[in-house]
């Protein structure tokens, strides 16, 4: 039995230096030291001998099966420690390669200068009127009667307005001044709003005019307001939307819903007032319209001119964001190109 057992354990030595997995090691494994192993059945036989030599064989089994334990214990210690790094080797990140490109959305130029406008009006005690009482879809009674544009105005030409199918008097918005109307309807003043949003107009689209572009309207109304209230609004307004070192002027101008009327030049940027394409060689953009409100439209919302006075005023946005950035063509925020859009 002494013999079984050293044969034994020479080949069970024999195997182990064939071995070079941790798969082939557990079989290795099984075949000497499980219940069914080769071990096991010895073991079972010692009944059979006398106390004598169960002691001695028994004692050598023992020591043997240990000592094969501990050599599978190394292999295996080691045959995991070199599974683990060609695992590690493998799948080894090089921190120098470049990271997924993730494309990130930004807010348009339109938007970011329209909520600028707004926040300096806000700051200046202005606050936003509601959505629905700016609807870009408007009768023309907003859009033209109730702001005392007569009836053969050439503004309310199709060549001008866009007509709907709706009925023949909606329009798409020719200007956000219809905002005036519903801001003072049914309300008493003081009343100081303003309202942003998209206008449409039946143009020819060239790089200084659109089909549709964005205006700011604004209205303050209220007792004692003058003229010299709606310049110092407009010129703070300039002042901190340009800096102050940008030379801007007021002009005259007629508007049907303003009396008198005016309108805000800014030096052109592209050429610094010196006449280029984009100012038509003036050297001046205009950038909004403005005046005090006719006794007119006034009394057609049931405010009383006499005891009440204000001036409104209109701005296009693309305008305003052209002269600040130094954008040379109003179809640039529309045709969305991101080597625009991104630049901002
Ligand atoms: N609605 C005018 C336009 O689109 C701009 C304007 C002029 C608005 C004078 C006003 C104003 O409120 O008082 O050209």
């Amino acid at each position: 039995m002494k013999e079984q057992l050293e044969k034994i354990y020479a080949n069970a030595t024999e195997d182990l230096t064939k071995v070079s997995t941790i798969a082939e090691l557990e079989e290795v494994r099984g075949k000497y030291l499980s219940r069914k192993g080769e071990f096991n059945e010895i073991k079972k036989n010692l009944k059979n001998l006398s106390d004598e030599d169960k002691r001695v064989v028994g004692a050598l089994a023992n020591e043997i099966t240990q000592k094969l334990e501990n050599a599978l214990k190394a292999k295996h210690e080691e045959f995991y420690k070199k599974e683990l790094n060609e695992k590690l080797m493998k799948e080894r990140i090089d921190i120098t390669l470049p990271g997924k490109y993730t494309p990130q959305g930004r807010v348009h130029l339109l938007t970011s200068t329209t909520n600028e406008i707004v926040s300096i009006f806000q700051s200046l005690g202005f606050s936003v009127v509601p959505q629905e009482h700016s609807p870009e879809v408007e009768t023309e009674y907003y859009n033209f009667d109730m702001l005392n544009v007569p009836k053969d105005h050439p503004a309310r030409d199709v060549q001008d307005t866009f007509y709907t199918e709706l009925a023949s008097n909606v329009v798409l918005r020719s200007q956000t001044s219809g905002a005036q109307i519903h801001a003072m309807e049914g309300k008493n003043p003081p009343i100081r709003v303003i309202s942003p949003g998209r206008v449409y107009r039946n143009e020819n689209i060239n790089a200084r005019k659109n089909n549709f572009f964005h205006q700011i309207e604004g209205l303050y109304v209220d007792k004692d307001i003058t003229f010299g209230d709606l310049k110092g609004v407009l010129n703070e307004f300039i002042r901190i939307y340009f800096g102050s070192s940008r030379p801007t002027r007021f002009r005259n101008s007629f508007f049907p819903f303003t009396e008198p009327s005016a309108e805000v030049d800014v030096q052109c940027i592209m050429c610094e007032g010196k006449g280029c394409r984009t100012c038509s060689g003036t050297g001046w953009l205009e950038v909004l319209g403005c005046g005090m409100v006719d006794p007119n439209v006034l009394k057609g919302v049931g405010i009383d001119p006499d005891v009440y006075s204000g001036f409104a005023f209109g701005m296009g946005v693309e305008r305003l964001a052209m002269l600040k950035y130094a954008v040379d063509d109003i179809r640039l925020f529309f045709n969305n190109d991101e080597r625009f859009l991104k630049q901002f």
